[in-house]
């Protein structure tokens, strides 16, 4: 018989039909009932087993993560919070699962030992939630381009360039099959790799979406890229995912607007999509909150949250506006920054971002022309600031509890101003003469920034490390598989 996933058994009303449901055991009490899970909702299908007229080899074969099939009667439940279960006629062991060697049991697990198990960890309530809402995210950020009239653009995972010019990237290495370098002779040269040219995995697809934005209009990308900073940090990976979309004629105004919309669509999407795997979350969270002393729960909940972003604007606020703020503030009475901003032209560390966002305006931030030395080539230089204060176009979206998600700006669209920059930097024209290109011909203004992915999960989730929003985090400790 074809098998019903469980999220559609759930909002069936028609009982008193023949089901068979497929799916992993999370539970088996009494002998009789399984909390049955196939991954479609966070929601078990509770199924009950006659297990008198059940062979004892059977029964002793339902334990936490074997996987099963069930056929029997969609009955109306008299269970609490659950519509229907499932009256077992026919229980069949599709797949043995050990309770003395799996290492997922039916409590809570700490996320250290997920981590090492992150093959199995999807298995756990919290895990499918996470991966269900990131999912649902990404499906989302196609929507709201695609319904928009962009165009998605994938842009080269291997790559000669060097969009944000931080020099902490991943050269890509030819080896031959048997991992030895081998020598001129045997062709491929360790140090020359890619085919005799020097490339690396990609850092940004941003420099390649400005060429599609300068003949398509509107662009975006989203895909892997790759960072070789050796941070331990619970905001970065080596491998995460970004956003970036790229617009002709848009300035920076256009750029700040595009971006809040962006993110407040995608939020309520899966806010409406999600609304059981955020309950969970949120549930979770609120636990989690007990543990903690009265002064460092959070005020809102989860959903609470994410509503809030919703229903505020983003406070946009420029660097300059944003170090006097800080000049004048202690972070609370006891402490201060262990590093205070003196000087404009210094870069915001993260617990200045948390402070503005979190202490001082307490809600989203957008914090935009910034000292144009602290910033990549790329951006747009202002016009009339004082000597030794040139500033940039660019802007960074600040979240509670995240700090950066989104990094952008309005591009440099003058040939002779980018090329200067490109000198001062020590940027070879040779390099990057493809780039150039589109300023030399048919150059406009145009914009855009990079959303990291994992950044916007974690906070439509609410969890706090980067690690658990990703299925497989590649980090200085983890890259296993
Ligand atoms: O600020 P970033 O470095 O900007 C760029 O790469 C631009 N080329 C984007 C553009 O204008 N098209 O990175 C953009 C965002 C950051 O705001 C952050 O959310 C995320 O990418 N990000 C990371 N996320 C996880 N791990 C890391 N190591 C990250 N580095 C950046
Ligand atoms: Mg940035």
């Amino acid at each position: 018989m074809k098998h019903t996933k469980i999220i559609d058994l759930l909002n069936n009303t028609k009982t008193l039909q023949e089901v068979t449901a497929k799916g992993w055991v999370r539970t088996f009490r009494n002998n009789q009932f399984i909390a049955l899970n196939d991954g479609s909702t966070i929601n078990n299908i509770q199924c009950v087993v006659d297990f008198e007229n059940t062979a004892e080899e059977v029964l002793k074969r339902i334990t936490t993560g074997a996987a099963v099939s069930v056929t029997g009667t969609l009955l109306e439940s008299q269970g609490k919070g659950q519509s229907v279960e499932i009256q077992v006629s026919k229980i069949e062991i599709l797949g043995d699962s050990n309770p003395e060697e799996y290492p997922i049991q039916p409590k809570r697990h700490s996320l250290e030992f997920l981590r090492e198990n992150a093959h199995l960890r999807v298995r756990t309530n919290a895990f499918s939630a996470i991966m269900r809402v990131r999912s649902t995210l990404s499906f989302a950020v196609h929507q709201y381009f695609q319904e928009r009239g962009f165009f998605y653009v994938n842009t080269p995972i291997i790559t000669g360039s060097d969009a944000e010019g931080a020099g902490e990237m991943f050269k890509v290495t030819a080896l031959p099959f048997d991992g030895t370098p081998r020598t001129e002779e045997g062709k491929v040269n360790y140090k020359e790799d890619f085919f005799g040219k020097e490339t690396n995995l990609t850092v940004s697809g941003q420099l390649e979406a400005e060429t599609y934005a300068m003949a398509l209009g509107q662009v975006y990308t989203f895909g892997p890229t790759f960072r070789a900073e050796n941070s331990n940090t619970s905001r970065h990976l080596a491998e995460f995912w970004m956003i970036e979309p790229e617009v002709a004629f848009n300035d920076l105004d256009a750029n700040m607007d595009l971006a809040e919309d962006f993110i407040k669509y995608v939020i309520k999407y899966t806010l409406d999509k999600c609304a059981d795997d955020l309950k969970f979350l949120e549930e979770r969270l609120l636990q989690e909150e007990k543990s903690k002393p009265q002064a460092e729960r959070s005020e809102m909940s989860l959903l609470e949250k994410l509503n809030f972003v919703l229903d505020n604007n983003f406070k946009r606020v420029s660097y300059t506006e944003a170090i006097d703020i800080l000049k004048n503030s202690t972070p609370n009475k006891k402490k201060k920054f262990n590093y205070i901003i003196e000087e404009w032209g210094a870069d915001l560390q993260s617990e200045h971002e948390r402070f503005l966002v979190e202490k001082h305006f307490k809600c989203p931030v957008i914090l935009f022309d910034y000292p144009a030395n602290i910033k990549a080539f790329y951006m747009r230089l202002n016009e009339n600031t004082e000597p030794g204060k040139e500033t940039v176009r660019a802007m960074d979206i600040l979240f509670p509890g995240i700090g950066e998600i989104v990094g952008g700006s309005q591009r440099e669209e003058r040939l002779d101003v980018l090329i200067e920059k490109m000198k001062a930097l020590g940027i070879e024209e040779e390099e990057l003469w493809w780039y150039l290109d589109t300023r030399r011909f048919g150059s406009a203004v145009h914009s855009g920034f990079g959303l990291g992915f994992e950044r916007l999960v974690l906070f439509v989730t609410g969890m706090t490390n980067i690690r658990d929003v990703i299925p497989f985090p590649r980090t200085p400790q983890n890259a296993e598989f």
